[in-house]
Protein backbone atom coordinates (compact mmCIF):
# COMPACT_ATOMS: atom_id res chain seq x y z
CA UNK A 1 0.00 0.00 0.00
CA UNK A 2 1.20 3.71 -0.50
CA UNK A 3 2.11 5.59 2.39
CA UNK A 4 0.42 9.06 1.97
CA UNK A 5 2.44 11.70 4.82
CA UNK A 6 1.81 15.61 4.91
CA UNK A 7 3.04 18.34 7.20
CA UNK A 8 0.22 20.36 9.09
CA UNK A 9 0.78 23.86 10.97
CA UNK A 10 0.88 22.76 14.66
CA UNK A 11 -0.11 26.61 15.96
CA UNK A 12 -0.82 29.72 14.73
CA UNK A 13 2.62 31.87 14.10
CA UNK A 14 3.20 34.39 16.47
CA UNK A 15 6.35 36.18 14.23
CA UNK A 16 7.72 34.53 11.26
CA UNK A 17 7.18 31.06 11.21
CA UNK A 18 9.56 28.46 12.60
CA UNK A 19 10.18 24.71 11.76
CA UNK A 20 8.98 24.23 15.40
CA UNK A 21 5.40 25.61 14.47
CA UNK A 22 4.74 22.41 11.90
CA UNK A 23 4.40 18.76 12.27
CA UNK A 24 4.96 15.95 9.80
CA UNK A 25 2.56 12.89 9.87
CA UNK A 26 1.38 10.32 7.89
CA UNK A 27 -1.94 10.66 6.76
CA UNK A 28 -5.04 8.93 4.33
CA UNK A 29 -3.92 8.60 0.88
CA UNK A 30 -6.65 9.91 -1.00
CA UNK A 31 -8.75 7.24 -2.30
CA UNK A 32 -8.71 8.88 -6.35
CA UNK A 33 -9.11 12.38 -8.42
CA UNK A 34 -11.89 14.84 -7.55
CA UNK A 35 -14.87 14.52 -9.83
CA UNK A 36 -13.36 17.22 -11.58
CA UNK A 37 -9.45 16.85 -10.77
CA UNK A 38 -6.56 14.95 -10.10
CA UNK A 39 -4.57 12.18 -7.84
CA UNK A 40 -0.56 13.49 -8.05
CA UNK A 41 2.19 12.69 -6.58
CA UNK A 42 4.18 15.55 -5.28
CA UNK A 43 8.11 16.10 -6.96
CA UNK A 44 8.83 19.18 -5.39
CA UNK A 45 7.44 21.86 -3.20
CA UNK A 46 8.28 25.49 -3.48
CA UNK A 47 9.63 27.56 -0.95
CA UNK A 48 8.21 30.87 -1.43
CA UNK A 49 8.61 34.17 0.98
CA UNK A 50 4.70 35.12 0.50
CA UNK A 51 3.83 32.20 2.24
CA UNK A 52 5.31 33.08 5.47
CA UNK A 53 2.83 36.32 5.35
CA UNK A 54 -0.40 33.91 4.13
CA UNK A 55 0.21 31.26 6.98
CA UNK A 56 -0.05 34.55 9.20
CA UNK A 57 -3.09 36.41 6.91
CA UNK A 58 -0.86 38.92 5.30
CA UNK A 59 -1.43 37.48 1.88
CA UNK A 60 -3.12 39.16 -0.24
CA UNK A 61 -6.44 39.33 1.97
CA UNK A 62 -6.34 35.10 1.76
CA UNK A 63 -7.36 33.52 5.43
CA UNK A 64 -4.48 31.95 7.80
CA UNK A 65 -4.95 28.29 7.59
CA UNK A 66 -6.13 26.88 10.93
CA UNK A 67 -3.83 25.17 13.24
CA UNK A 68 -3.88 21.49 12.12
CA UNK A 69 -4.40 21.68 8.60
CA UNK A 70 -1.98 20.88 5.84
CA UNK A 71 0.58 23.18 4.59
CA UNK A 72 -0.68 25.46 1.44
CA UNK A 73 2.07 26.20 -1.56
CA UNK A 74 3.01 25.14 -4.86
CA UNK A 75 4.72 22.16 -6.56
CA UNK A 76 5.45 20.17 -9.33
CA UNK A 77 3.75 17.40 -9.76
CA UNK A 78 3.22 13.64 -11.99
CA UNK A 79 -0.45 12.92 -12.63
CA UNK A 80 -1.32 9.28 -10.92
CA UNK A 81 -4.75 9.42 -12.28
CA UNK A 82 -7.03 12.04 -13.58
CA UNK A 83 -10.43 12.66 -13.68
CA UNK A 84 -10.00 15.40 -16.32
CA UNK A 85 -9.32 14.52 -19.96
CA UNK A 86 -7.07 17.28 -20.37
CA UNK A 87 -5.22 15.58 -17.89
CA UNK A 88 -3.22 11.91 -18.67
CA UNK A 89 -1.23 9.88 -15.63
CA UNK A 90 1.88 10.33 -16.29
CA UNK A 91 1.76 13.86 -17.28
CA UNK A 92 3.79 16.48 -15.09
CA UNK A 93 1.72 19.60 -13.74
CA UNK A 94 2.79 22.70 -11.66
CA UNK A 95 -0.55 23.54 -8.88
CA UNK A 96 -1.54 24.16 -5.66
CA UNK A 97 -1.29 20.76 -4.03
CA UNK A 98 -0.09 22.03 -0.38
CA UNK A 99 2.54 19.95 1.40
CA UNK A 100 2.21 16.01 1.20
CA UNK A 101 3.39 13.60 -1.04
CA UNK A 102 0.27 12.60 -2.51
CA UNK A 103 -2.71 15.12 -3.41
CA UNK A 104 -5.78 15.07 -5.11
CA UNK A 105 -6.45 18.46 -6.28
CA UNK A 106 -9.11 20.41 -8.91
CA UNK A 107 -7.57 20.08 -12.26
CA UNK A 108 -8.92 23.89 -13.02
CA UNK A 109 -5.70 25.34 -11.18
CA UNK A 110 -3.29 22.64 -12.48
CA UNK A 111 -0.83 23.82 -15.42
CA UNK A 112 0.70 21.43 -17.82
CA UNK A 113 4.60 21.28 -17.71
CA UNK A 114 6.49 19.29 -20.14
CA UNK A 115 9.96 17.79 -19.00
CA UNK A 116 13.00 18.92 -21.11
CA UNK A 117 17.04 19.79 -20.84
CA UNK A 118 15.59 22.07 -17.78
CA UNK A 119 14.99 19.94 -14.67
CA UNK A 120 11.65 20.09 -13.85
CA UNK A 121 11.48 22.04 -11.06
CA UNK A 122 12.69 24.55 -12.63
CA UNK A 123 9.40 25.87 -13.02
CA UNK A 124 8.76 26.71 -9.73
CA UNK A 125 11.63 29.31 -10.07
CA UNK A 126 13.17 30.26 -13.36
CA UNK A 127 10.15 29.45 -15.65
CA UNK A 128 7.87 29.78 -13.27
CA UNK A 129 5.74 32.51 -11.02
CA UNK A 130 9.52 33.98 -9.84
CA UNK A 131 10.82 34.19 -13.38
CA UNK A 132 7.43 35.52 -14.86
CA UNK A 133 7.67 37.94 -11.87
CA UNK A 134 11.08 39.46 -12.64
CA UNK A 135 10.25 39.60 -16.46
CA UNK A 136 7.20 41.21 -15.80
CA UNK A 137 8.96 43.99 -13.81
CA UNK A 138 11.86 43.89 -16.19
CA UNK A 139 9.71 43.94 -19.37
CA UNK A 140 6.45 45.22 -18.84
CA UNK A 141 6.66 47.70 -16.40
CA UNK A 142 9.95 49.13 -16.22
CA UNK A 143 10.51 48.69 -19.71
CA UNK A 144 14.41 48.26 -19.61
CA UNK A 145 16.77 48.90 -22.55
CA UNK A 146 20.44 49.16 -23.56
CA UNK A 147 21.06 52.01 -22.09
CA UNK A 148 19.68 51.56 -19.15
CA UNK A 149 22.23 50.58 -15.43
CA UNK A 150 19.41 48.38 -13.48
CA UNK A 151 19.98 47.60 -9.63
CA UNK A 152 17.94 44.44 -7.96
CA UNK A 153 18.53 43.32 -4.55
CA UNK A 154 17.99 40.08 -3.06
CA UNK A 155 20.01 39.39 -6.42
CA UNK A 156 20.91 35.69 -5.80
CA UNK A 157 17.12 34.65 -5.48
CA UNK A 158 14.84 33.61 -7.91
CA UNK A 159 13.42 36.91 -8.41
CA UNK A 160 15.91 39.33 -8.47
CA UNK A 161 18.69 36.35 -10.11
CA UNK A 162 16.28 36.21 -13.56
CA UNK A 163 15.60 39.97 -13.16
CA UNK A 164 19.16 41.18 -13.45
CA UNK A 165 20.43 38.86 -16.19
CA UNK A 166 17.22 39.92 -18.11
CA UNK A 167 18.23 43.19 -18.19
CA UNK A 168 21.93 42.44 -19.20
CA UNK A 169 20.54 40.22 -22.04
CA UNK A 170 18.61 43.19 -23.07
CA UNK A 171 21.64 45.40 -23.25
CA UNK A 172 21.58 47.05 -19.89
CA UNK A 173 24.37 47.08 -17.25
CA UNK A 174 23.27 44.66 -14.16
CA UNK A 175 24.71 45.42 -10.40
CA UNK A 176 23.17 43.42 -7.72
CA UNK A 177 22.82 43.86 -4.06
CA UNK A 178 22.68 40.49 -2.06
CA UNK A 179 23.64 39.64 1.98
CA UNK A 180 26.82 37.36 1.72
CA UNK A 181 29.87 36.51 -0.43
CA UNK A 182 28.49 33.22 -1.60
CA UNK A 183 25.78 35.13 -2.96
CA UNK A 184 27.62 38.25 -4.63
CA UNK A 185 29.53 35.05 -5.68
CA UNK A 186 26.87 33.56 -7.33
CA UNK A 187 25.71 36.39 -8.83
CA UNK A 188 28.64 37.74 -10.30
CA UNK A 189 30.19 34.47 -11.64
CA UNK A 190 26.85 32.44 -12.59
CA UNK A 191 24.51 34.91 -13.39
CA UNK A 192 26.99 37.25 -15.02
CA UNK A 193 25.70 39.92 -13.81
CA UNK A 194 28.59 42.92 -13.99
CA UNK A 195 28.83 43.67 -10.39
CA UNK A 196 26.88 42.45 -6.82
CA UNK A 197 27.53 44.43 -3.76
CA UNK A 198 27.61 42.76 -0.46
CA UNK A 199 25.23 44.93 1.84
CA UNK A 200 26.49 43.48 5.30
CA UNK A 201 29.89 44.29 4.66
CA UNK A 202 30.48 47.91 5.68
CA UNK A 203 31.39 50.78 3.30
CA UNK A 204 28.38 49.02 0.96
CA UNK A 205 26.62 52.13 0.02
CA UNK A 206 30.16 53.60 -1.20
CA UNK A 207 30.59 50.73 -3.56
CA UNK A 208 27.36 50.50 -4.60
CA UNK A 209 27.62 53.80 -5.69
CA UNK A 210 30.78 53.62 -7.89
CA UNK A 211 29.25 50.16 -9.11
CA UNK A 212 26.67 51.42 -10.63
CA UNK A 213 27.51 55.45 -11.53
CA UNK A 214 26.23 58.16 -12.43
CA UNK A 215 23.33 55.86 -11.06
CA UNK A 216 20.58 53.30 -11.66
CA UNK A 217 17.94 54.47 -14.38
CA UNK A 218 16.05 51.45 -12.95
CA UNK A 219 15.65 49.57 -9.61
CA UNK A 220 13.88 46.88 -8.51
CA UNK A 221 13.45 46.54 -4.75
CA UNK A 222 12.59 42.86 -3.41
CA UNK A 223 13.39 43.75 0.68
CA UNK A 224 12.48 46.48 1.74
CA UNK A 225 13.61 50.10 3.36
CA UNK A 226 16.98 49.33 4.43
CA UNK A 227 17.98 49.10 1.01
CA UNK A 228 15.86 51.70 -0.37
CA UNK A 229 16.95 54.30 1.73
CA UNK A 230 20.49 53.72 -0.15
CA UNK A 231 19.55 53.26 -3.52
CA UNK A 232 16.70 55.70 -4.16
CA UNK A 233 18.99 58.72 -3.51
CA UNK A 234 20.68 57.68 -6.08
CA UNK A 235 18.37 57.23 -8.98
CA UNK A 236 18.76 59.11 -11.98
CA UNK A 237 16.47 61.82 -12.51
CA UNK A 238 13.01 60.49 -14.47
CA UNK A 239 14.67 56.86 -13.35
CA UNK A 240 12.06 53.85 -12.46
CA UNK A 241 11.32 51.96 -8.99
CA UNK A 242 9.75 48.52 -9.24
CA UNK A 243 8.06 48.00 -6.09
CA UNK A 244 8.07 43.74 -6.23
CA UNK A 245 9.03 42.36 -2.52
CA UNK A 246 9.24 44.07 1.25
CA UNK A 247 11.00 40.74 2.28
CA UNK A 248 12.59 42.45 5.38
CA UNK A 249 8.92 43.42 6.57
CA UNK A 250 6.50 41.05 6.05
CA UNK A 251 7.25 39.52 9.61
CA UNK A 252 7.73 42.93 11.26
CA UNK A 253 5.33 44.78 13.17
CA UNK A 254 3.48 48.14 11.59
CA UNK A 255 3.96 49.15 8.10
CA UNK A 256 6.86 49.85 5.94
CA UNK A 257 8.30 53.28 5.74
CA UNK A 258 6.92 55.73 2.82
CA UNK A 259 8.72 56.52 0.63
CA UNK A 260 10.09 60.24 0.69
CA UNK A 261 7.25 62.28 -1.40
CA UNK A 262 9.55 65.24 -2.16
CA UNK A 263 12.45 63.65 -4.05
CA UNK A 264 10.08 61.33 -6.19
CA UNK A 265 8.61 64.64 -7.11
CA UNK A 266 12.52 66.43 -7.77
CA UNK A 267 13.88 62.98 -9.76
CA UNK A 268 10.25 62.89 -11.66
CA UNK A 269 10.66 59.01 -10.51
CA UNK A 270 8.35 56.72 -11.90
CA UNK A 271 7.31 54.16 -9.08
CA UNK A 272 5.27 50.33 -10.30
CA UNK A 273 3.58 48.03 -7.94
CA UNK A 274 4.08 44.97 -8.94
CA UNK A 275 1.48 42.35 -8.57
CA UNK A 276 2.46 38.86 -10.47
CA UNK A 277 -0.99 37.86 -10.61
CA UNK A 278 -1.20 40.40 -13.22
CA UNK A 279 0.74 38.49 -15.46
CA UNK A 280 -0.76 34.82 -15.05
CA UNK A 281 -1.88 34.83 -18.32
CA UNK A 282 1.60 35.61 -19.96
CA UNK A 283 3.24 32.88 -18.65
CA UNK A 284 3.99 30.99 -21.79
CA UNK A 285 5.43 34.44 -23.48
CA UNK A 286 8.22 34.23 -20.40
CA UNK A 287 8.68 30.30 -20.65
CA UNK A 288 9.71 30.49 -24.66
CA UNK A 289 11.93 33.72 -24.09
CA UNK A 290 13.48 32.08 -20.97
CA UNK A 291 13.86 28.50 -22.65
CA UNK A 292 16.49 28.89 -25.24
CA UNK A 293 17.92 31.25 -23.24
CA UNK A 294 18.78 28.71 -20.61
CA UNK A 295 19.61 26.38 -23.43
CA UNK A 296 22.28 28.42 -24.77
CA UNK A 297 23.78 29.56 -21.55
CA UNK A 298 22.08 33.56 -21.43
CA UNK A 299 19.88 32.51 -18.23
CA UNK A 300 21.38 30.97 -15.27
CA UNK A 301 19.74 29.43 -12.23
CA UNK A 302 20.77 28.22 -9.25
CA UNK A 303 18.71 25.46 -7.20
CA UNK A 304 18.91 24.95 -3.00
CA UNK A 305 17.12 21.82 -2.65
CA UNK A 306 16.35 19.83 0.76
CA UNK A 307 15.43 16.04 0.31
CA UNK A 308 12.16 14.69 1.64
CA UNK A 309 9.35 15.91 2.70
CA UNK A 310 10.59 16.13 6.04
CA UNK A 311 12.72 18.35 5.49
CA UNK A 312 10.65 21.17 4.78
CA UNK A 313 9.68 22.71 7.65
CA UNK A 314 13.62 23.20 8.73
CA UNK A 315 14.13 24.47 4.50
CA UNK A 316 11.44 27.05 5.16
CA UNK A 317 12.74 28.64 7.73
CA UNK A 318 16.33 28.72 6.03
CA UNK A 319 14.23 30.55 3.25
CA UNK A 320 12.39 32.94 5.36
CA UNK A 321 15.61 33.76 7.30
CA UNK A 322 17.22 34.23 3.90
CA UNK A 323 20.00 32.21 4.21
CA UNK A 324 19.32 29.91 1.01
CA UNK A 325 21.31 30.07 -2.28
CA UNK A 326 19.08 30.84 -5.23
CA UNK A 327 15.58 29.22 -5.34
CA UNK A 328 14.51 27.26 -2.41
CA UNK A 329 12.71 24.26 -3.24
CA UNK A 330 11.51 20.64 -1.01
CA UNK A 331 12.50 17.39 -3.35
CA UNK A 332 10.12 15.36 -2.31
CA UNK A 333 10.18 12.41 -4.84
CA UNK A 334 12.18 11.38 -8.01
CA UNK A 335 10.87 13.15 -11.59
CA UNK A 336 10.87 9.18 -12.57
CA UNK A 337 7.73 6.82 -11.20
N1 LIG B 1 5.17 41.22 -6.36
C1 LIG B 1 5.00 39.95 -6.67
O1 LIG B 1 4.04 39.56 -7.31
C2 LIG B 1 6.05 38.97 -6.21
C3 LIG B 1 6.10 37.68 -6.74
C4 LIG B 1 7.13 36.82 -6.32
C5 LIG B 1 8.04 37.26 -5.38
N2 LIG B 1 7.92 38.52 -4.87
C6 LIG B 1 8.89 39.03 -3.90
O2 LIG B 1 10.15 39.09 -4.53
C7 LIG B 1 11.18 38.98 -3.55
C8 LIG B 1 12.17 37.90 -3.97
O3 LIG B 1 11.50 36.66 -4.05
P1 LIG B 1 12.30 35.30 -4.20
O4 LIG B 1 11.30 34.22 -4.27
O5 LIG B 1 13.31 35.41 -5.28
O6 LIG B 1 13.01 35.18 -2.79
P2 LIG B 1 14.54 35.21 -2.38
O7 LIG B 1 15.19 36.36 -3.02
O8 LIG B 1 15.11 33.86 -2.66
O9 LIG B 1 14.46 35.40 -0.80
C9 LIG B 1 14.21 36.66 -0.23
C10 LIG B 1 15.54 37.38 0.02
O10 LIG B 1 15.27 38.62 0.66
C11 LIG B 1 16.45 39.04 1.30
N3 LIG B 1 16.16 39.61 2.64
C12 LIG B 1 16.64 40.79 3.09
N4 LIG B 1 16.23 41.05 4.33
C13 LIG B 1 15.49 40.00 4.71
C14 LIG B 1 14.81 39.68 5.92
N5 LIG B 1 14.80 40.52 6.98
N6 LIG B 1 14.15 38.51 5.99
C15 LIG B 1 14.14 37.66 4.94
N7 LIG B 1 14.77 37.91 3.74
C16 LIG B 1 15.44 39.08 3.64
C17 LIG B 1 17.36 37.83 1.42
O11 LIG B 1 18.39 37.99 0.42
P3 LIG B 1 19.77 38.74 0.80
O12 LIG B 1 20.43 37.87 1.84
O13 LIG B 1 20.50 38.80 -0.46
O14 LIG B 1 19.36 40.08 1.33
C18 LIG B 1 16.47 36.68 1.01
O15 LIG B 1 17.22 35.64 0.45
C19 LIG B 1 10.48 38.68 -2.22
O16 LIG B 1 10.31 39.88 -1.52
C20 LIG B 1 9.13 38.15 -2.67
O17 LIG B 1 8.13 38.29 -1.71
C21 LIG B 1 6.95 39.37 -5.27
Amino acid sequence: MIANRQVVLKRAPAAMPKAADFEVAGCPMPPGPPADGLLVRVIALSMDPYLGGRLRGRHMGEPAPAPGAKLPGFAVAQVIDSADEKFKPGEYVVAETGWARYAAIPAAGARKVIPGETPISAHLGVLGMPGLTAWAGVTQLANVGANDIFVVDAAAGAVGGTAGQIAKNLGARAIGIAGSAAKTELVIETYGFDDCIDYKVEGWQARLKTACAPGPTVHFENVGESVLRTVFPMLQNYGRLVLCGLAEHYHADGQPPMLPVGPIVGKRAAIYGLVVYDFYHRLNEWVDLATPWIESGKLAFHEDASEGLDSAPAQFERMLKGQHLGKAVVRVASDRA
